[in-house]
């Protein structure tokens, strides 16, 4: 009976520890022989049970080796056509975001915060929206400030947007105040491509346009939002001019002294220039529909990319756009 037992429990994936198990019990020499040799000496009245649980035995050892050697063939032919399926399977890529999504997300979400939405518009512009109704007439000098590639220039100049305050035309032509919005985006300029300049390059500009809005409300905005992206709000605004602003400004950020680096990106001053901003031109509301003497408003732009270059501490522009593996892989952890 106790063999029964060990033979019910009998487990082996090893055909080696199988075939000693069969020849334990039903070699030549094995138990099974013996027990059958034995079963002679067995008083008469004993012999039917005794026989019964020989049977048994036999039956049982028998079909134990089957089944573990059958089970044995399985598993060999699934490793044979698969791979061995019981192994852990390679770790599958993930893909990263890129970092101009990356920035352009949080720059996105801290406006969201104090109510700003998101505008978009064509990459493709008109004059009209990407010069003229920003207080760029023809001919005006300012217009060189921003080199442009055309798309057509007759009848009418169509041309890849060189900002994307035109969007903010776009947006100031169809909602009246009170507007807030920022409109992310893809611009284009005819520069030269090195390490700090590219022909496209990515935006967010800001527009908020109601009742009595001042200066201090654009300063405690920028104030706020430097805060938030840099964890840093030391920010001096510097006289500068823009066609469709005024008074203008641009904004340094005080990026401090502490490291080489800081050394290097700010030039021994500490203090690094992130944006433009402005009062909105009453000009620019005129053209848009909007009545300048019932509304006033400020507006502000920034390069994603070279926001992304401080946080990320990343010394060339072209990077952004090669697609290096080796370059992208280190933003996986961002989301
Ligand atoms: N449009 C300007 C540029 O592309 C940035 C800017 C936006 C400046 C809004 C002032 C106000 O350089």
């Amino acid at each position: 009976k106790s063999h029964i037992k060990e033979v019910e429990a009998f487990q082996s994936e090893d055909l080696q520890q199988i075939e000693e198990f069969r020849i334990k019990y039903l070699g030549k020499k094995g138990l099974m022989n013996d027990f059958f040799k034995a079963f002679k000496e067995v008083p008469n009245e004993e012999k039917k049970e005794f026989g019964k649980t020989l049977n048994e035995l036999k039956t049982l050892a028998t079909e134990k080796v089957k089944e573990l050697k059958e089970a044995l063939e399985n598993k060999q032919e699934e490793i044979g056509v698969y791979g061995d399926l019981t192994r852990p399977a390679e770790p599958s890529e993930i893909g990263s975001r890129h970092p101009i999504s990356i920035v352009k997300n949080q720059i996105i979400e801290i406006f969201a915060n104090i109510g700003f939405n998101v505008s978009e518009g064509p990459e493709i512009e008109d004059d009209w929206h990407n010069f003229t109704a920003l207080n760029l007439p023809e001919h005006h000098p300012a217009r060189d400030m921003q080199d442009t590639f055309f798309v057509q220039r007759d009848p009418k100049d169509i041309l890849l947007r060189t900002h994307t305050s035109s969007v903010q035309v776009r947006y100031m032509e169809e909602n009246q105040p009170p507007i807030r919005t920022i409109s992310p985006g893809r611009v284009f300029r005819n520069e030269d491509i090195s390490a700090r300049s590219h022909c496209i390059f990515h935006q967010v500009e800001g527009l908020y346009i109601d009742k009595k809005v001042s200066f201090s409300d654009l300063k405690q905005t920028l104030l706020y939002f430097t805060k938030q992206l840099f964890g840093k709000s030391k920010i001096r605004l510097r006289p500068s001019y823009f066609p469709f602003t005024e008074p203008s400004a641009e904004v340094d950020i005080y990026w401090g002294l502490e490291t080489e680096t800081d050394y290097r990106i700010t030039k021994g001053t500490g203090w690094l220039e992130i944006m433009g901003c402005g009062m909105v031109d009453p000009n620019v509301l005129t053209n848009c529909n909007i009545d300048p003497e019932k509304y006033s408003g400020f507006a502000f732009g920034m390069g994603i990319e070279r926001i992304a270059m401080l946080l990320y501490q990343i010394g060339d522009i072209r990077m952004f756009y090669e697609n290096d593996a080796r370059f992208l892989e280190q933003f996986k952890s961002s989301i």
